[in-house]
């Protein structure tokens, strides 16, 4: 079989090391990829959002299957158009990434069949969003309707700081088109976590919970980003609560898009707050998380393409996965400058060495590029240390010290990825670093 994957960060590095060993897949394509995805496929210069230029790589190259990795394609439809020129592709239509691309869209499907989720209004008016705001009071939070590249959602703590979000996003247009609309929702108080499934368009097969460090500091300090690294599984999401999320939130999701004429197909991400009464949906995402998708891949024992191929043909029923008992955990090395601007063009070395004769770590590349011999940074988040062990704290010292092995002054990462599962094992009781999670 050939197989092509969308995407050039970490995300897509690990599905093409995942694809790559499997003994379907003859030949691998990436686009456009980057070096370390060079060393699992043959990467070809065409861009993500380039869905012609994609259709035309497909034809050129006779692929039988096409991976999307981000949302941007999904949400523009590659998976429609991939499809009507007969191009099986792995990802849910257009139609079906609304849950992802439009807010707005997402928090009417909850309301109309009941998926628990925080109250909410839309709005399309400034002044009437802010009459509600003034109303309802902070904590409160203020989230662009499209795609904002992470950086739609406030979470205000003051009157002030929402009020600010509306003009940023309906006055200034910040966020462009994507801010014409805004959802403005009740903040929920619990600890987040993340939770994937596959799913064929009528049944959804839970794959793993996992949870990412959003924040760029350590103790989830400073701005947002699109992720400073995750571990798999959450042992905050303990088996009655994931039974709880496939059930009240999984599963009706899935039905209720079969429902309204928009079946899905592909992962489904669910972004949740477990509240004092139970998980509460606070985002929808339409693909695998980045860097979550890298640590739940290391876990996976079984052959991931099987599984991708099932979900496209709807014939997820009865299919089983099998998962290392071992818990995977990601640190993310970015660039200085990130979450801002980040200084491009350094050099890092020492990669090989770095990851050494240590078969539990692996290092999938994020932003980075070839120049001669030289591997340069080439984006915000440049490099993913993912490492297992049999606790949370196994991997975290795994992790780093292969990350501390990299020589790469002009790169940072956060000190404490796992801190809260970590944490809350040494507040209930002493734990053998041996405890298996
Ligand atoms: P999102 O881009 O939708 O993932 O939102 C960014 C971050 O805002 C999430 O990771 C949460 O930490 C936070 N957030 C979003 N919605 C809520 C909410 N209703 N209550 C509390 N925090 C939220
Ligand atoms: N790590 C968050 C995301 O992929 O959206």
């Amino acid at each position: 079989m050939r197989v092509l994957v969308i995407g050039s960060g970490g995300r897509e590095h690990a599905l093409c090391w995942a694809i790559s060993s499997s003994p379907l897949c003859d030949t691998l394509f990436c686009a456009p990829g980057n070096p370390g995805i060079a060393d699992e496929a043959a990467c070809v210069p065409v861009a993500p959002n380039d869905i012609d230029g994609i259709v035309k790589l497909c034809k050129q190259e006779k692929i039988d299957f096409v991976v999307v990795g981000p949302e941007g394609p999904l949400v523009a439809g590659a998976v429609d158009t991939l499809e009507a020129n007969g191009i099986a592709a792995f990802g849910p239509s257009a139609a079906a990434a609304a849950l992802e691309g439009s807010k707005a869209f997402a928090k009417d499907l909850c309301a109309k069949y009941n998926i628990p989720t925080a109250a909410y209004r839309r709005f399309t008016d400034p002044a009437a969003a802010k009459d509600y705001i003034r109303k309802h009071k902070a904590p409160i939070v203020v989230k662009a309707d499209g795609l904002a590249a992470g950086k739609g959602v406030t979470v205000a703590t003051t009157t002030r700081q929402a009020l600010a979000a509306v003009d940023a996003a309906m006055v200034a247009k910040k966020f462009g088109d994507a801010g014409a609309e805004i959802v403005v929702e009740d903040f929920l108080e619990g600890e987040e976590v993340s939770f994937f499934a596959l799913v064929d368009g009528k049944r959804a097969l839970g794959l793993a919970s996992a949870q990412d460090h959003k924040r760029i500091g350590d103790g989830d300090t400073g701005p947002n980003t699109g992720g400073m690294g995750a571990y798999s599984p959450a042992p905050v999401l303990t088996a009655e609560l994931e039974v709880q999320v496939m059930e009240k939130i999984v599963l009706p999701t899935v039905h209720a898009m079969r429902d309204e004429g928009r079946p899905y197909k592909g992962v489904l991400y669910v972004g949740l707050i477990l509240t004092k009464d139970g998980p509460q949906v606070i985002e929808y995402n339409c693909r695998f998380g980045d860097p979550e998708c890298q640590v739940l891949l290391t876990r996976l024992k079984s052959d991931l393409l099987p599984a991708l191929i099932a979900a496209h043909d709807g014939e997820l029923e009865d299919f089983d996965l099998r998962w290392r008992d071992e818990v995977a955990l990601c640190v993310v090395l970015a660039a200085k400058g990130y979450p801002g601007t980040p200084v491009k063009g350094s050099e890092i070395r020492g990669l090989d060495v770095a990851a050494g004769a240590d078969t539990s770590v692996r290092i999938f590349h994020a932003g980075t590029k070839r120049v001669g011999d030289k591997l340069l940074a080439d984006g915000g988040r440049v490099l993913n240390v993912v490492a297992r062990g049999r606790s949370v704290r196994e991997a975290q010292k795994r992790a780093y010290a292969v990350v501390d092995k990299i020589d790469w002054p002009q790169g940072f990462c956060r000190r404490d990825i796992g801190w809260r599962a970590i944490g809350r094992r040494r507040a209930s009781a002493p734990v053998s670093e041996k405890a298996p999670q």
